[in-house]
C-alpha cells in the first residue's frame, strides 16, 4: 500500500496529540483515505524532552530543512505558533511543493494574503481547520456543507482561557487575578496568557472566520480588541442582576448598508441565549447564512487532543485530494475564487448602535444623579433601569448603574468623558455592551 509521507515542525502538546492520534487511529484513517498517512520527520529545537508519546528518534531532527528538502514529504504540519519563524517556514514549505496544515491563526490573521497567494502560485493546498474553535469543524462547515450561504453574521466564545476565568468569577464571585493565577497553576492559561486575556487570540480566530464568511481581506488591527482584565467581580454581579452574564465575544456582522462590523469585547448577553451556558474551557460558534439559518457549533476550543482531531482531519482531506490526483485545482484557501474576496468597509466603533450598562463610582450627595442623566439625555441617551445601592459606599463613594436603551457608541463615550470630569465622580467609568438581538 502507497504511503502519504507527512513532515511535522514543532513537536509541543498539540505536536505530541498529533503523533498520538495518528498511532491510535493509524487502521481507523487508513480505512478513510484507503492509503496510510505517516509522519516521515518532526522538526523542533528540543528532540530530546519526554513528550509521553512514543516516537523513533529516527523521526527526530533539530534541521527543518530536512522536512522541506525530502521529496518523500507531501505535507507538512506547521505548529510552532506565532508569525517568525513560522511564516518563513510556512513559505518554505509552499516553496518546496508541499502542502500545509497549520494551526497558526495568528499567522493567518495577519499574513493569510501572503501565504495564500503563494500557495495559489505553486499550486498546493493550505488547511487550517484547527485555527480557530480547536476540535470544532467551524471552518469546514462554512467552506463546505455551508458554502451556499450568503453569511449575515458569525460571532461566539473563542477562547477558553477567558471564558474559564469568566466561568469562575460568575461561579465563585472570585477576582480576576486570583483566577487568572490558579488557572495558570493548573495548566489553562500560559505562563503569558497576555495574547488570552488580552483578547488578541479572540481577535485573530475572528478575523479568520470573517474572511471566510463574508469573502474578505480584514486589516487585524482594525478590529477593536478589548480583553477580560478590566472585568470585576461587581461588574459580574450586576450583569447577573439585571438577567445577564458576561462573556468575552467576538462579533462579524455585515451590515444592511455594506460594511462590517467585526469587533472582540466583553459583552452581556441574556441569560436565555445558549452562549450563556457555555462554561469553563469549551468554545461555541454561532453563525447565520440566508438559507440555513442559525446555526451553533460547540466544542473543545483548546487541548492537545480536540485540536489534534482538526489538525488529523485536515491531513485527510489533503491524503484523500492527494489519492484522488485533484490536489490543488480549487485553491480557495477562504472558500472564495481569489478574484472575488473584496475590502469590505469595517463600521467604526463610534458608529455602532447596541446597548450598554454604565457603571459609575460616585459620592452619595444630592444631585449626582440628576447630573449623570442630564448629560445622558444630553447626548440623546435613553436609560432603561437604573440601580443604586450602597455596597461600596463605606461613607462615601457609591456604585451607580444604569443600563440604557439603544445608542450609539460614539454618544455613550462623549458622555461618560463628560461624566467623569465632574467633581464627584471618584473612579472611570465603565462600560459593558450589550447585545440582546444577537441573531
Ligand atoms: N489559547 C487558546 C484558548 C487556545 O485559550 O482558547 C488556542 O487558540
Amino acid at each position: 500500500m502507497n504511503e502519504i509521507k507527512v513532515g511535522l515542525i514543532g513537536f509541543g502538546n498539540i505536536g505530541a496529540g498529533v503523533v498520538r492520534l495518528l498511532h491510535e487511529n493509524r487502521q481507523t484513517i487508513q480505512q478513510k483515505v484507503g492509503q496510510n498517512v505517516v509522519l516521515k520527520r518532526i522538526a523542533d529545537l528540543d528532540i530530546t524532552s519526554d513528550r509521553g508519546v512514543d516516537v523513533d528518534d529516527s523521526l527526530l531532527t533539530t534541521d527543518v530543512n530536512q522536512i522541506f528538502n525530502d521529496p518523500e514529504i507531501s505535507i507538512v504540519i506547521e505548529l510552532i505558533g506565532g508569525y517568525e519563524p513560522a511564516k518563513t517556514f510556512v513559505l518554505k514549505a509552499i516553496e518546496a511543493g508541499k502542502h500545509v496544515v497549520t494551526a497558526n491563526k495568528a499567522l493567518l490573521a495577519l499574513h493569510g494574503e501572503d501565504i495564500y497567494a503563494a500557495a495559489a502560485r505553486k499550486g498546493v493546498e493550505i488547511q487550517f481547520e484547527a485555527a480557530v474553535g480547536g476540535g470544532i469543524p467551524v471552518l469546514s462547515a462554512i467552506k463546505g456543507n455551508l458554502a451556499g450561504n450568503r453569511f449575515t453574521s458569525v460571532f461566539g466564545i473563542m477562547n477558553g482561557t477567558c471564558n474559564y476565568i469568566l466561568t469562575r468569577m460568575t461561579q465563585e464571585g472570585a477576582d480576576f487575578g486570583e483566577v487568572l493565577q490558579n488557572a495558570k497553576e493548573l495548566g489553562y492559561a500560559e505562563p503569558d496568557p497576555t495574547f488570552d486575556i488580552e483578547g488578541t487570540d479572540t481577535a485573530h480566530k475572528l478575523a479568520v472566520l470573517a474572511s471566510l464568511c463574508f469573502g474578505t481581506r480584514i486589516d487585524f488591527n482594525s478590529i477593536h480588541t478589548e480583553g477580560i482584565t478590566g472585568i470585576s467581580g461587581i461588574d459580574i454581579s450586576y450583569a447577573a442582576e439585571f438577567g445577564y452574564r458576561i462573556k468575552l465575544l467576538a462579533i462579524g456582522k455585515r451590515t444592511v448598508d455594506g460594511q462590517l462590523e467585526v469587533r472582540v469585547h466583553p459583552t452581556m448577553i441574556p441569560l436565555h441565549n445558549p452562549l450563556a451556558d457555555v462554561n469553563g474551557v469549551f468554545n461555541a460558534i454561532h453563525l447565520t447564512g440566508d438559507f440555513v439559518g442559525p446555526v451553533l457549533f460547540y466544542g473543545r476550543g483548546a487541548g492537545s487532543n480536540p485540536t489534534a482531531s482538526a489538525i488529523v482531519g485536515d491531513l485527510i482531506a489533503l491524503s484523500r485530494s492527494i489519492t484522488a490526483g485533484i490536489q490543488g485545482r480549487c485553491n480557495a484557501p477562504l472558500g472564495f475564487m481569489d478574484d472575488a474576496v473584496v475590502n469590505l468597509p469595517l463600521k467604526p466603533m463610534e458608529d455602532i448602535v447596541t446597548s450598554f450598562m454604565l457603571r459609575f463610582t460616585a459620592q452619595d450627595q444630592p444631585g449626582v444623579l440628576a447630573s449623570i442623566a442630564g448629560v445622558l439625555g444630553k447626548n440623546g441617551i435613553s436609560i432603561a433601569s437604573m440601580v443604586q445601592t450602597a455596597r461600596h459606599n463605606g461613607g462615601k463613594a457609591v456604585p451607580i448603574v444604569i443600563m440604557t436603551h439603544e445608542a450609539e457608541e460614539g454618544a455613550i463615550r462623549a458622555a461618560l468623558t463628560e461624566i467623569d470630569s465632574f467633581d464627584f465622580i471618584s473612579e472611570k467609568s465603565r462600560l459593558i455592551r450589550i447585545e440582546d438581538n444577537l441573531e
